[in-house]
């Protein structure tokens, strides 16, 4: 089956042209610049199909690189299944998910891994790949990262937060970092000072602060900015680059810039939960409304401007990739269990649909440039999760994961509209993006056209990764 997509322009990290792409199978065979008669004159003939992607927008299928799909958390299981969550991703022009598979104390870090391909093996609609939260660290699991990386697994997570869940001290990050630092790998830190946020939701639930909103105020930009601080220093000891997920404190992210301009391997993720949503607006509504925006590192204040400031830190690319942090939880049972306690409710907001509207809006609101659209979404995602030469751009060889994106369309995001996530509401809820999906390609199979679902579960393929392009 080849495939010839015309008139559109094709965006990528590095600038944006007129072009027509040359599908064939699963993989762009040409970009095809106008006049350019080298593979024939009217490739439009021969080709099996031909879209017409005039006034469009040709990008690469987005990354996101974070990612829990049907994961026990908090009590319960996130809502989305591999099936459910990686198809609403495709609605949303998302082609390629890295989801954690979870290792607990006790565990075996390799039994964890096989659970997870068991739950996500034939059901995806998308590609994926995991990475692998080790919430143990002891001699055993340290061994398995080195095993992990040969299996395509080459990132791990590690949390200074959730203190006799996922917790590890700072000997065992530092030895997970002296781990990575030897194979190659990455370790990807959940920065918040877990031991002190305890105290303060103790102490607010004694005083009877029981609402969704103390989520917030019990998780002080302190909290995150120190932990930040604490893992890049035991990085630097050890020479791991580090990557630090879902970053929401403006005073945060400036500890990783000061380590990042004195020439430190370490990188920033943000979610557009933290660029749009706040305290005030969100998770301070009447009532237990609030519940739907909590999650951690916690939504922050609007008139301490932290939303702001993380779109500059975009531009300045002290934060250099946008995943979701995809954690979904219905309102009815599961964000329902912190009635009367706001430590029970179950953290994490659903968007892995709408992550690549919501960063174009970004581009029509003057906060990036189209290019930089792609390369926090796609591209730079692909470089640093060892998955560039075949993800995150439109070049000849690079798997056919295309995105035709109408800057002209409209979507309304909202139960009901746009939403295909397995969650009873929407954090997005009324939000209008002045963009459309128009058309997806996950390896070479136009997976959604003109608002239909033509895939199937069992597209997605597992994808084994290298290692980050972004290690010294
Ligand atoms: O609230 C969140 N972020 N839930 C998902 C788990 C995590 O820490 O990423
Ligand atoms: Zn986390
Ligand atoms: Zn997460």
């Amino acid at each position: 089956m080849t495939i010839l997509i015309t008139n559109g322009t094709v965006v990528s990290a590095q600038g944006s042209t007129k072009a027509d792409v040359l599908v064939d199978g699963e993989t762009i065979a040409a970009v095809i610049a106008p006049g350019d008669t080298s593979l024939g004159a009217d490739l439009a003939r021969s080709a099996d199909r031909v879209i017409d992607a005039a006034g469009k927008l040709v990008v690469p299928g987005g990354i996101d690189g974070h990612t829990h799909m049907e994961m026990p958390f908090g009590g319960t299981v996130a809502s989305d299944t591999f099936e459910t969550g990686t198809r609403a991703a495709a609605w949303g022009g998302t082609t390629t998910i890295i989801d954690f598979a979870v290792q607990k104390q006790g565990e075996r870090v390799q039994d964890c891994l096989a659970d997870w391909h068991r739950k996500a093996g034939g059901n995806c609609a998308i590609d994926y790949g995991f990475h692998q939260v080790i919430g143990g660290v002891d001699s055993d699991s340290l061994k398995a990262m080195d095993e992990l990386v040969d299996e395509g697994v080459t990132t791990f997570k590690l949390f200074m937060a959730y203190p006799g869940v996922f917790l590890s001290s700072d000997g065992q990050i530092l030895q997970a970092m002296q781990q990575a630092a030897g194979n190659g790998s990455m370790i990807m830190m959940h920065a918040e000072n877990g031991s002190a946020i305890d105290v303060l939701v103790a102490q607010a639930l004694a005083e009877g602060k029981t609402d969704p909103k103390y989520h917030s105020l019990t998780r002080p930009w302190e909290t995150e900015a120190e932990a930040v601080n604490r893992a890049v220093m035991l990085a630097r000891m050890t020479g791991s680059p580090l990557y630090i997920v879902h970053m929401s404190a403006k005073q945060a992210v400036e500890v990783l810039q000061k380590h990042r301009d004195e020439g430190w391997n370490v990188f920033g993720e943000t979610c557009p939960q933290y660029l749009y949503l706040s305290v005030e607006e969100h998770l301070a509504k009447a009532g237990f409304e609030g519940a739907k925006w909590v999650c951690s590192t916690p939504l922050r204040e609007r008139a301490e401007r932290h939303q702001d400031e993380l779109w500059r830190y975009l531009r300045t690319n002290d934060l250099s990739v946008i995943s979701t942090d995809h954690c979904p939880f219905c309102f009815k049972e599961q964000k329902e269990m912190g009635v009367g306690d706001f430590s029970k409710i179950p953290n994490g907001i659903g968007g892995v649909e709408h992550r690549m509207d919501l960063i174009y809006q970004g581009v029509v609101e003057g906060q990036i440039t189209l290019e930089r659209w792609v390369e926090l979404c796609s591209t730079t995602p692909a470089r640093m999760f060892g998955l560039y030469g075949r993800k995150g751009d439109i070049r000849p060889g690079f798997d056919a994961d295309i995105v035709i994106y109408d800057p002209a369309g409209r979507t309304e995001i909202g139960v009901g509209k746009t939403h295909h996530m397995n969650m009873d509401h929407s954090a997005w809820e009324g939000f209008v993006i002045d963009g459309h999906v128009d058309t997806v390609l996950s390896r070479g199979k136009v997976i959604i056209d003109d608002n239909r679902y033509l895939g199937s579960k069992g597209d997605g393929v597992f994808l084994k990764r290298g290692l980050s392009q972004y290690l010294i």
